[in-house]
């Protein structure tokens, strides 16, 4: 395996970029990717084995909950638990914070917010799903973590990162020194370094939104969907609409081929349907430090407060100049 660089080498040899470093982010990042080697395992044999469809039990958000986003919670609690580098964890599917207060962990410096599994409506189609995590340095000072700890806005991250569990399974995660891609590989069982420094395209072609809700958008949202499907040459115009329903293989896509992606205030959801804490600020973290832009169609999405665990927001993430020409219309049409 000449050249190959796995995971874990790689956030050793990063460490070093951290001069206070003492390896305790390194550790927790570890863990991460030692969790989503146990999910894809169990991802890849959906069909097979008795994790398909509902526990017939819904979330806080309301949503049907999927056996797999029930066993990808309880593994990645596990190994964040076991791992003792985390002291209080925000999920998805636990309406309140899981805090973490055995004798290796309750001084950890570090919390993690999680959406175990993301995409759920795709498992039984075998479309691609995801795992998305944000990491933050905790702020008050000992014992139990607090609320707080996880109210703090996207810009004070201390990492953040996805698994796409598609053709291949890739690990991407930003420290905010840029953003590299790892694919696992199974025949060694290591995530190996194959999207080194990811960018993403500054203009691309496709957008992506689920416009089954086109009726109950804002007029900015309308205006620019009919700007992407005019016919305009020199702009690429139009664009491809494509919508995975899945976040994270949406925005990955477009972070390799260039994009936007939507999901704005509809009637259903007034305030967007995509949760802050673990869906919208690590994306934007990563698109980002991949030099694209995140915003909620008026404000940078890492500068929105966070008031409530699961607080939701509209999004436009994706190639910068795209997620710019929506602002545009999102502002001259904005009562
Ligand atoms: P989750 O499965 O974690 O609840 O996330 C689903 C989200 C997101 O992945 C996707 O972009 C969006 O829901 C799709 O929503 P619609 O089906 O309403 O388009
Ligand atoms: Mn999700
Ligand atoms: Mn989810």
């Amino acid at each position: 395996m000449i050249g190959v660089v796995t995971l874990d080498e790689f956030i050793i040899q990063r460490q070093e970029e951290f001069q206070y470093a003492k390896g305790e982010l390194s550790r927790l990042l570890r863990d991460i990717g030692l969790a989503a080697k146990i999910v894809n395992r169990e991802v890849n044999k959906a069909g097979l084995v008795d994790i398909l469809g509902t526990t017939g039990t819904t979330n806080v958000q309301g949503e049907d909950v999927k056996k797999l986003d029930v066993f990808a919670n309880k593994r990645f609690i596990a190994a964040l638990k076991l791992g003792g580098e985390c002291c209080g964890i925000a999920s998805e599917e636990n309406e309140d914070l899981i805090i973490i207060q055995d004798e290796i962990s309750k001084d950890a410096k570090y919390v993690v917010a999680l959406d175990p599994l993301d995409g759920s409506s795709n498992i039984d189609v075998n479309v691609s799903v995801g795992t998305i995590f944000s990491i933050y340095r905790r702020v008050s000072s000992s014992g139990p973590c607090t609320l707080e700890d996880f109210l703090q806005k996207g810009s004070e991250q201390a990492a953040a990162g996805y698994i796409v569990y598609g053709s291949s399974t890739m690990l991407v995660y930003t420290t905010g020194f840029g953003v590299n891609g790892f694919t696992l590989d199974p025949s060694i069982g290591e995530f190996c370094l194959s999207h080194p420094d990811m960018c993403i395209p500054k203009a691309g072609k496709i957008y992506s939104i689920n416009q089954g809700n086109f009726i109950s958008f804002t007029e900015g949202v309308k205006e620019y969907v009919r700007y992407c499907k005019q016919e305009d040459k020199a702009t690429n115009r139009p664009y491809s609409l494509r919508y995975i329903g899945s976040l994270v293989a949406d925005v990955h896509r477009n972070l390799i081929s260039g994009g936007i992606f939507i999901y704005p205030a509809t009637k259903d959801a007034p305030r967007g349907k995509l949760r802050m804490l673990y869906e919208c600020n690590p994306m934007s973290f990563i698109a980002e430090q991949a030099g694209g832009r995140a915003t909620d169609g008026f404000r940078r999405i890492l500068d929105i407060e966070q008031k409530e665990l699961h607080q939701r927001t509209p999004i436009f993430i994706g190639s910068e100049e795209m997620v710019l020409k929506a602002e545009e219309f999102m502002k001259k049409y904005s009562s």
